[in-house]
Parts: structure tokens; C-alpha cells; sequence
């Protein structure tokens, strides 16, 4: 009984399986396998129809629900869009398959790890002798619940599908071109030619890029914007959220690591706030990972995205030793009038009148977060004072009510020196890309 408790999930699934096996099968051999997540899933089950041919003789003949105490059959849906989809099931099938030689049974269950995990584990009890078919019956799952779902086929590690969604357009991200255009151009090359080059050199290819800048600048939506990206090309995308219960605990670099390897897809990780996880007991470990020791090997290349707001934290460890990251890229407030001005245009929307270009100036150094605080604001103040338009006025207004704001908030919350200032150009203190290593304040945290 107590060694029941301390079974992994899969193992408790295993056993169920197995007795119910015995029971519909009696003797028949059967092999145990991981199957895919997909095949419980009703999306695959309503679009597969019986009398499905598969590749070599099968037929796929129905699915029956099956009576199970590990698992209580469960779908999630989803929003990408304004319509809500069948993003995923889990529960206890047995599907049936036609062949020339005599029909045959798998037997199939998919549950969550646990209640705040929203990883599913599957496995499949399948005839030796049927295996390709299985095995084509599987694909099959995959291919209809991606398609047309337009699933979000983001792998999450620490929290739901709501932390990050991949739904940032590249032309939505309003930074200096260059920027923008180095960070994709790195992504493009690492996965079209860099691959093999590290390949070549014995390495696996695993490329790390940090994007580091105060807060509100658009990292988490240039992460986003990325993913977008990757995902049109196929890649697949797995983010690491530190949001959760857990935190930021190396087990889930730990987990995502092990995504990444078996990917069998090139992969996009994307891992927010790393400076978290190199505060605290593990950080050894996760530098272990940036230096090769513990890289994931996935033969189609893995790059690596992380965030900061913490140059300090870095410092000695990351940006001294070469090779750790392979590129640093600052992201940095609104440098120039122009940025500032597409950016007040982009958060008026239709509201943009040209006179509000009149208080660009004052948006230079700001960051974008505040900029579309400044617009909403304004917005509301006006539609509040039933104004159809935002005047210059209004505007102003807003922009000295948040700007009075963060002032005193600033004066509320205790000063901690992150080694940036709030003046303009990337107001940083780092130049726009580095891969030297001798820029960064050597005001170094706690070990
Ligand atoms: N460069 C930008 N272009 C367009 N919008 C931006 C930009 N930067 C910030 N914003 C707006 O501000 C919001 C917050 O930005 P975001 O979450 O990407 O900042 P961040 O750099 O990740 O901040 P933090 O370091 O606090 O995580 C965005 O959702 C977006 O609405
Ligand atoms: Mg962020």
C-alpha cells in the first residue's frame, strides 16, 4: 500500500492498465509504450473516423471510453481566439483496429502528473505484432489535433497555457529596427547554418541568447514575438514560467531540458527572469547548463532566450566568462523621437490626433509599458468626461498623473541599486549589444 503512494505516475497508470488488460485480453501480449497525449484527445476522436485506413493493412475501428479509478476523464478548453477549442483530454480509451490477420485492442490512458501540473502522461498497451500501426494511428492524432485548432503548441513547464501566449506580431514589437532585426536574423542563422557548425566542432548545438533591460521595455513581448515566429517555421517553442507554486526551481530547467533533447523538432526555450534562478542554491547547476556540461543535445539545435532586469546579477557569472551567453542584447527604453512618437500612435489607435506629437519629447526614455499606460489613461480620462476626442490636454494630464505616480512610488519603496538610471539613450549602462565581457557594473550580488 505505501509503496503504491510513492509510485510515479505513470507506474500507477501501468498497473491499472495491465490488470485491465488481463481482463479484456486474457493472454494475449501486449508491449507497454509512452504513447502520444493526442490520441485522448476528443478533437482526434471526433475527426478520426472508424473505418480509417492506416498505413499498411489496419483499419482504425472506434474508440470505447473505458471504466477507470486512476482517472476521471477531464477536457480542457482553450482560447486563442474569440472561440473557445478543445485543447485536451485525458482519460482511459480503448481503441479498436481491423487487419487481414484478426482484429485487435490497445489500450490507452493519459492523465495530469498532478492537480498543478498541467503536463499529461500517456501510455499504450499495444499488440507487439500491430506496432507500425499504432505507431501510424498516433501520428495520425497528432497531425488532426494541430492542424486545424490552431492550438497554441507552446510547451508550458510551471503553469497553464494563460502565462504566455505566442500571439505578439513582429511588426507590434516597436523597437529600433537594428535591435529587432539582429535577435531575428541570430534565430534564422543559428537553425539554418549554425546547427551544423556546431555539430561540426563536436558541440551540441545549443545557442544562448540574453535579452536584458528594465522593466516594461518589451522583452516578454519579444519573447512572444518570437515564438510567433518559430512556431510558422515549425519549431517547437517550450517556456519556462517561474509563476507558479513552485517558483523558480531547477527542476523545471531540469524538465525543460529533458523537452528539449527529445524534441525531435529544433526547439525555441524560452526562460524568463533567469537572474531568479541564479540567485538562489541551484545556480551552479543552471551555469553548468550555460557552460556545455549539462547542455541539452537536440540534433536540430535549441536556442536558448532568457530575460533579465538585473545586469548586476550577470555580472560575474555570466557576462565574465565567455561562452556562457553566447550574445547579450540590451533592450533598452524609447531611444529617439521617432520611436516614441510610433509608439504613442501605436497605444492611441484611432485616437491619434497630430497635435499629440507634442509631447513626444517626454516619451524619450520612457518605456513602452508606461507609454501605453499614458495612451489608455487618456483614453478613459477623456470617454470618462464623454469627450469623443483626446485632446492635447488630456494627454498631458495623463502623462503627469503617472509620471506623479511612479515618483512616489519610487519614494515608497525602498532604493535598490539594479544598475540602470532612468535617463535616456538605453538609460543602462550597457551598451546596445555586447559580447565583451567588461561593461557591466561590478556591483556584484549575494553568492
Ligand atoms: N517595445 C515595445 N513595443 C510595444 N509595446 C511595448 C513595448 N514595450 C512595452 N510595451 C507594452 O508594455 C507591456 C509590458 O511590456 P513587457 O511585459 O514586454 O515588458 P518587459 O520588458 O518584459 O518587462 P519586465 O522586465 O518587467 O518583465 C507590453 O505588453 C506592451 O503593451
Ligand atoms: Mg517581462
Amino acid at each position: 500500500m505505501s509503496s503504491e503512494k510513492w509510485m510515479m505516475r505513470y507506474e500507477r497508470l501501468a498497473v491499472w492498465a495491465r490488470q485491465e488488460w488481463d481482463r479484456r485480453q486474457g493472454e494475449t501480449p501486449y508491449q507497454l509504450l509512452w504513447a502520444a497525449e493526442s490520441c485522448g484527445n476528443q478533437l482526434a476522436q471526433d475527426r478520426i473516423k472508424p473505418r480509417r485506413r492506416l498505413k499498411g493493412k489496419a483499419y482504425y475501428t472506434g474508440v470505447q471510453q473505458v471504466d477507470c479509478d486512476e482517472v476521471i476523464s477531464i477536457s480542457e478548453y482553450v482560447m486563442p481566439g474569440r472561440t473557445p477549442v478543445l485543447g485536451e483530454t485525458v482519460g482511459a480509451f480503448a481503441f479498436s483496429f481491423d487487419h487481414p490477420d484478426g482484429a485487435f485492442e490497445v489500450l490507452y490512458v493519459s492523465s495530469y502528473y498532478r492537480d498543478d501540473d498541467p503536463n499529461i502522461v500517456s501510455i499504450a498497451l499495444v499488440p507487439p505484432a500491430h506496432l507500425d500501426a499504432w505507431v501510424n494511428f498516433e501520428a495520425l492524432c497528432n497531425e488532426v489535433v494541430r492542424r486545424p485548432s490552431r492550438r497554441q503548441d507552446v510547451y508550458i513547464i510551471g503553469g497553464t497555457n494563460a502565462y504566455f501566449k505566442p500571439t505578439v506580431d513582429w511588426d507590434e514589437v516597436i523597437l529600433p529596427a537594428d535591435l529587432k532585426e539582429d535577435l531575428h536574423s541570430d534565430m534564422e542563422a543559428f537553425f539554418k547554418d549554425g546547427v551544423l557548425i556546431y555539430q561540426e566542432l563536436n558541440l551540441a548545438p545549443f545557442r544562448k541568447l540574453l535579452l536584458v533591460g528594465p522593466p516594461g521595455t518589451g522583452k516578454t513581448m519579444l519573447c512572444a514575438a518570437m515564438a510567433k515566429l518559430a512556431l510558422r517555421k515549425k519549431r517547437v517553442v517550450v517556456y519556462v514560467s517561474g509563476a507558479d507554486d513552485d517558483g523558480a526551481s531547477f527542476h523545471k530547467i531540469h524538465h525543460a531540458l529533458n523537452v528539449v533533447a527529445n524534441a525531435g523538432y529544433p526547439v525555441l526555450l524560452i526562460v524568463e527572469e533567469i537572474d531568479v534562478y541564479l540567485r538562489k542554491d541551484d545556480k551552479a547547476r543552471i551555469l553548468n547548463v550555460l557552460d556545455g556540461l549539462e547542455s541539452p543535445n537536440n540534433p536540430r539545435g535549441a536556442l536558448l532566450l532568457a530575460t533579465t532586469n538585473y545586469p548586476e546579477v550577470i555580472d560575474e557569472r555570466i557576462a565574465k566568462r565567455p561562452g556562457r551567453m553566447d550574445r547579450i542584447l540590451v533592450i533598452p527604453p524609447i531611444q529617439d523621437d521617432d520611436l516614441a512618437r510610433q509608439m504613442l500612435e501605436h497605444y492611441m489607435g484611432p485616437q491619434w490626433q497630430d497635435d499629440h506629437a507634442a509631447v513626444v519629447p517626454q516619451l524619450v526614455g520612457q518605456t513602452g509599458a508606461f507609454v501605453r499606460e499614458v495612451a489608455l489613461h487618456a483614453r478613459m480620462l477623456a470617454a470618462h468626461q464623454h469627450l469623443r476626442e483626446v485632446d492635447l490636454a488630456t494627454l498631458l494630464q495623463s502623462i503627469g498623473s503617472l509620471t506623479n505616480q511612479i515618483n512616489t512610488g519610487d519614494d515608497l519603496l525602498p532604493r535598490r541599486h539594479i544598475g540602470f538610471g532612468s535617463s535616456g539613450g538605453n538609460g543602462f549602462g550597457l551598451p546596445q549589444e555586447a559580447d565583451a565581457p567588461s561593461y557591466i557594473e561590478t556591483d556584484s550580488p549575494e553568492d
